[in-house]
């Protein structure tokens, strides 16, 4: 078994289902930065090229590709029955010579800790022989019936298992069965998330002409829980000719195709709406600090409970007027104090959430203020990074291996 050398300097090897830069592997790339910045080695193993790649290799990840069987990649939970996932988790071909390669790549990288940041690599590395495992959840398990049954059967296999937010924790402990889950709540890199600096150019971005309106934004993934629908609907219920221009920011950036929306979709709803001229629809942005500074409002409005809310430190740490929901972890991170809460899943309380800031601007001047404050108590680096190595220096004394 390896140890840390006497320096302390950690070798962890991440595990990504993923190549690109969803809120998780956002959070990958700033685990490999703090691993590095401490003095020790980071490898990112990646399943697909993308964002990620270049993200992780940019702040010192050693890169290592092993791509995945493509049936695997795609299967979501109302996609593959669990008869099928099981199946292909136990048995299948592709699979059986996948798990043997991570085993392989994990045995020759020598790492002292494999951390596993998505629910399908927890699978794969507890079934591959592996030195002290984490288990990274940035989801909740608990309402995915192929993850949970999957899961809960390797539970026993990670030396730990760690959640983003005390919810996700709790949903774990419950779905998984054991009751010494650790939060390592997700950190903001300060320095760059500021209320000063550039700002995108929204409007050219979302192909619309220059305008003097209020800017309100959902900045989030395609995921269908996200609430773009809500936002949407919400936009169509603002007084008539105030000047506020909405944005949806974002792609479907996972291979799980059933659980997103469609661009398409989401422009005939605008249109049926009659708000298609207020909104505009601007891409994945691989910076998203830009984006947040030129919009006046952030809006979260995930419909089912947010698991952290990255998008809403994020937007905290740069100084916004954020517009938020209080289901699941997204309360830890924000509440009225910095932030103004609706009801998830309504559209009307949703517009009164953004018509109310957008009317005042020394509300959102004041909320701005107050939530880069709890963004710089809350969300450092510096404490984000001694969690991590903590985390990681306990998965290997419970192994059994002197740290
Ligand atoms: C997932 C969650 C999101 C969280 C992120 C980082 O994307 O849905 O709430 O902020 O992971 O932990």
């Amino acid at each position: 078994m390896v140890r840390p050398g006497v320096t302390g300097s950690m070798r962890v090897l991440f595990l990504s289902t993923s190549g690109h830069l969803g809120g998780a592997e956002r959070v990958l790339v700033d685990m490999v930065r703090a691993t590095v910045d401490s003095g020790g080695t980071a490898g990112v193993l990646t399943v697909e090229d993308g964002p990620l790649t270049e993200a992780a290799s940019k702040v010192g990840g050693d890169i290592l590709p092993l791509p995945i069987p493509r049936g695997f990649g795609r299967a979501g939970e109302s996609q593959a029955s669990l008869a099928t996932m099981a199946a292909m988790a136990a048995s299948a071909a592709p699979l059986l010579s996948y798990s043997r390669r991570l085993t392989a790549t994990i045995q020759s990288w020598q790492p002292h800790v494999v951390h596993s940041n998505g629910i399908k690599m927890h699978v794969l590395s507890a079934r591959a022989a592996s030195p002290p495992l984490v288990w990274h959840l940035h989801d909740y398990v608990g309402p995915r019936r192929v993850s949970r049954r999957l899961l809960r059967h390797y539970a026993d296999r990670p030396a730990l298992i760690a959640a983003n937010s005390e919810d996700v924790a709790r949903d774990a402990a419950q779905a998984l069965g054991r009751n010494d889950i650790a939060v390592l709540p997700n950190a903001v890199d300060l320095a760059h998330f500021t209320p000063a600096g550039a700002r995108a150019d929204l409007d050219a971005l979302a192909g619309l002409p220059p305008a003097d309106v209020v800017r309100v934004g959902l900045v989030a993934t395609y995921a269908r829980w996200k609430g773009h629908d809500t936002f949407i609907r919400a936009l169509a219920q603002l007084t008539p000719g105030l000047p506020i221009r909405g944005y949806i920011v974002g792609s479907p950036v996972y291979r799980s195709t059933a659980a997103q929306v469609r661009v398409d979709a989401l422009r005939s709803l605008a249109l049926s709406m009659g708000v298609s001229a207020h909104l505009g629809f601007v891409p994945f942005q691989s910076n998203p600090a830009p984006v947040y500074r030129a919009l006046d409002i952030v809006v979260h409005a995930s419909t089912a409970p947010e698991p952290f809310g990255l998008v809403v430190a994020e937007a905290m740490a740069c100084g916004r007027a954020v517009v938020a929901t209080r289901l699941g972890g997204v309360a830890e991170v924000a509440d009225d104090d910095v932030a103004s809460i609706h009801t998830a899943g309504d559209a009307q309380d949703l517009a009164r959430a953004i018509e109310r800031c957008a009317r005042d601007e020394r509300m959102r001047a004041a909320l701005g203020i107050a939530a880069r404050a709890r963004a710089e108590q809350r969300f450092s680096p510096v404490g984000f990074a001694e969690g991590l190595d903590r985390l990681h220096r306990e998965a290997i004394r419970r192994s059994g291996v002197a740290a």
